[in-house]
Formats: structure tokens, C-alpha cells, sequence
């Protein structure tokens, strides 16, 4: 991701959520935004109970569960968090962290325990399906945590550091972290951001494809900062990424197209900026390994092991 310390926030732009809401609940979903900057104020045990209990309470397919929580305090693992996920100091302020984590491995001993054949580790399809288990209850934990007065931001960035992460908490195979929210009493609530309207996001029916006009006119409402200012580094670095994924006339275009506009739009900054394109697709082939690393083979051919 872009080291570019003079770039504008990629969060977003905020919005003025005023009106009536039906009821507290749908209030609280519009009114909330991930907050970053927390009180110097622990999170009392009972109001984690009471988060957690109401998280894991969470849809889950099969009613299986296949995730854990590793619940982080301590300052010394905090600050370490901080150095491994891209510098995000607020990691170490939220009194509280919690590493949600895809966890076949409680579930392979329980079929040990009662003699049941198992192989989740090898299927796709236990896999898809943990995977949504686990961001549904970090969100109902998220939301509970909210309902709370807490806030609280998620941190995507632990997919840089997984061997690491494995080692820190003793992660035996067959648990993969898979993301990482920080919690706390904010110093203030963060305004909601602005996101899309559920004209754009829905469609009855069918798929209906945007038009250009239509697919400009969504995105430049969600975002009317319109883009970054050019600097020579920026049209650089956009140039170098364009020339790799689609050749030499579209990064012609598309220098051109920023010439006109006399800005780098948000989608050029998105894609050719910060979640840098080449870099991102180049970066894949590593989490194949990592997966193997962790005890995960749904992509190989399914072989059974016999005893183990
Ligand atoms: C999977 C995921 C990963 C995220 N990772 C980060 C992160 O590493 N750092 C950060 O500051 N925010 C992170 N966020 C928060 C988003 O930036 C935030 O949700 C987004 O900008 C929209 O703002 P809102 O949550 O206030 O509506 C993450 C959110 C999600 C859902």
C-alpha cells in the first residue's frame, strides 16, 4: 500500500445523518463510523461479557462456530501489533483488541474427541463458509460494542504479518487469523461516512450494468472531495502502475484524462495509488503458502491422510 505520508485519508468523506429513524437499532447502524482515537479508559470485564455474548450470538452456517477470539490487553502485545500492521498507532490507545480467527482446529479435536471422520481443512466450502462466520460475529461484536458506547475500527492490515501473528498467540494449525478490531471509549464520535445510495448497491431482479454517467454521478456523490492533487511523484507512480497492468496506451489515457481534470480521480488514487494493482495481484501466489503454513489444502487436490 502507498508509503505517500502527504495523501489524504482513503476513509472516506463524511456525511450529516440527521431525521427520524424507525428505531434505536436502525439509528444506531446509520450513526455509526469506525472510530480511531480512544480514551485512556479500560473496558470493564461485565461490558466485554455482555459484547461478546451478544457478538457470538451470530448467524452461523450449521450452527458450527468455527472461529475463536484472541483477546488482546496487554500494552507490550499492543505496541507489537502496532509495528506489524502498517504503523496504525491506535491499535496501542484502544485499551482492547480483538483478533478474530477461522478456527477448524477446536473443531477437528471435538471430532477427534467423538470419533468423527474429518477433513473441513481440505474443503472449500468449510472454508467459504468460516470465513463469513467469522467476519458475521466480529460484526455483531462490532455492532454490540457500539450499542455499548463504545467504538471501534477493524484492521484488514494482519494479512501482512500472519506468520508472525501465529507465533505471537500460539496459533496451532488450522487457525488463520483474519482480522484484527480495535476497541475503546472514543474521544469523540466520528461522523458517519458517506457511502453509496441503495439505488446504485440494489438491483430487482436482475443485475443491471451502470451506465458510465450513471457509475460517475454514484461515486462523485459518495466522494465530492473528487480526487487528489497531482504531484509529480503521484503521476509517476500511477504511470509506472498503468504501463504493468494494461500498457502503454491507457497509461497514455490516463495521464491525459488527469492532465484535463487537473486531479488524480479517487478511483486513480484507489486502485493506482494505494491498493496498488500490480503489487496487490503480484502479492497472491504468498497466501497459497501461507494457507499450506496454517494447515488449510482446499486448493490441491483432495488426498485422504489416513491416520494421523
Ligand atoms: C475488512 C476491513 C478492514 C479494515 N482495515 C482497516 C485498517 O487497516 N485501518 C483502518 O484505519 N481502517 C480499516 N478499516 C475501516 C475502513 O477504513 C472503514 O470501515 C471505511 O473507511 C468506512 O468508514 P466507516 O467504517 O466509518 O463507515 C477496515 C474495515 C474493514 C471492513
Amino acid at each position: 500500500m502507498s508509503g505517500d505520508d502527504n495523501m489524504p485519508t482513503h476513509h472516506g468523506d463524511n456525511t450529516n445523518t440527521t431525521g427520524n429513524f424507525d428505531n434505536e437499532t436502525i439509528q444506531l447502524l446509520h450513526e455509526r463510523s469506525s472510530c480511531r482515537s480512544f480514551v485512556d479508559r479500560p473496558i470493564p470485564d461485565e461490558v466485554m461479557r455482555t459484547i461478546l455474548e451478544a457478538g457470538t450470538h451470530a448467524p452461523t452456517g450449521g450452527n458450527l462456530q468455527p472461529f475463536s477470539i484472541i483477546r488482546i490487553d496487554d500494552p507490550a502485545t499492543k505496541k507489537r501489533l502496532v509495528e506489524l500492521c502498517g504503523d496504525q498507532t491506535f491499535i496501542a490507545k484502544a485499551p482492547t483488541n480483538l483478533l478474530f480467527c477461522i478456527d477448524w482446529f477446536r473443531l477437528r479435536r471435538w471430532a477427534e474427541v467423538e470419533l468423527a471422520p474429518f477433513a473441513a481443512t481440505s474443503s472449500f466450502h468449510h472454508f467459504w463458509i468460516s470465513f463469513q462466520d467469522t467476519v458475521i460475529a466480529a460484526q455483531n461484536i462490532c455492532t454490540a460494542a457500539d450499542a455499548m458506547g463504545l467504538g471501534s475500527v477493524y484492521v484488514g492490515t494482519v494479512t501482512e504479518c500472519f506468520p508472525q501473528l501465529r507465533e505471537m498467540f500460539e496459533l496451532p494449525n488450522g487457525v488463520l487469523p483474519v482480522v484484527l478490531l480495535s476497541l475503546g471509549y472514543p474521544t469523540k464520535r466520528p461522523s458517519p461516512k458517506r457511502k453509496l445510495d441503495i439505488d446504485i448497491i440494489t438491483h430487482n431482479e436482475k443485475y443491471r450494468r451502470l451506465s458510465d454517467n450513471e457509475i460517475t454521478e454514484a461515486y462523485d456523490k459518495k466522494y465530492p472531495s473528487r480526487g487528489v492533487e497531482v504531484t509529480d511523484e503521484r503521476l509517476r507512480d500511477l504511470e509506472r502502475v498503468c504501463l504493468k497492468v494494461h500498457g502503454e496506451e491507457f497509461a497514455h489515457r490516463c495521464l491525459e484524462r488527469i492532465r484535463e481534470k487537473g486531479r488524480i480521480s479517487i478511483s486513480q488514487r484507489y486502485f493506482g495509488l494505494h491498493y496498488v494493482a500490480d503489487e496487490m495481484a503480484e502479492g497472491s501466489d504468498a497466501y497459497l503458502q501461507l494457507m499450506r503454513d496454517f494447515g488449510f489444502d482446499w486448493f490441491d487436490k483432495y488426498e485422504p491422510h489416513g491416520n494421523q
